[in-house]
């Protein structure tokens, strides 16, 4: 039986708890998103990237290879950078999960890695830049310094094509000083 879309069901919509009775390739995922809690049934095949950008409108979660190569769909889930592309929404169930747009504050104030960014012009076209952003916030939140080489190895996992990635590097050592420095 093909099945709509939980959010495209009118007032008339079935509870939630009925959905996987009607059809078992759905199910429910309760996850804290961007600080905020948030239930809904998911298409049991349906990645962690299609659920945050289709369901949420989260479009800073791109989609570049889809095939866990490019980090640009990187996501923070329990406060790892994680590809979401190779993530399915299922697994989602219970977890933390962060994307940038959930960095800027309610004040409109941007995260220190965000200011980074901006500083050191680490951006370019900016398609690669929220999930480097993610990868940053997890390094950046260790409150650790690292060497070239080894932030090189730490942020691997994401790919640009425009940078040159020294300004990227340039940002994420200046924001890591800024976390050691308020932490005093
Ligand atoms: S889109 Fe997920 S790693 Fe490239
Ligand atoms: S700024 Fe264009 S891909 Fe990185």
């Amino acid at each position: 039986m093909k099945i709509k879309h939980s959010r495209e069901y009118g007032p008339f919509a079935p509870r939630i708890d009925e959905l996987s009775d009607i059809d078992p390739s759905y199910k429910r995922v309760r996850c804290t998103l961007n600080g905020i809690p948030v239930d809904k049934m998911v298409d049991t095949r349906a990645s962690l990237t299609d659920f945050l950008r289709n369901d949420f409108g989260l479009t800073s979660v791109k989609k570049g290879c889809e095939v866990g190569e490019c980090g640009a769909c990187s996501v923070l889930i329990d406060g790892k950078s994680v590809d979401s592309c190779l993530y399915l929404a299922i697994w989602a169930e219970g977890k933390d999960i962060w994307t940038t747009e959930g960095l800027v504050a309610s004040d409109g104030s941007i995260s220190i890695i965000q200011q980074a960014f901006i500083d050191q012009a680490a951006v370019q076209c900016g398609f690669c830049t929220p999930g480097f952003i993610i990868t940053a916030t997890e390094i950046v939140a260790r409150g650790q310094r690292y060497d070239r080489s080894e932030l090189r190895r730490l942020l691997a996992g994401n790919m640009c094509r425009c940078t040159g990635y020294e300004n990227i590097l340039r940002a994420v050592e200046e924001a890591i000083e800024i976390e050691i420095e308020a932490r005093g």
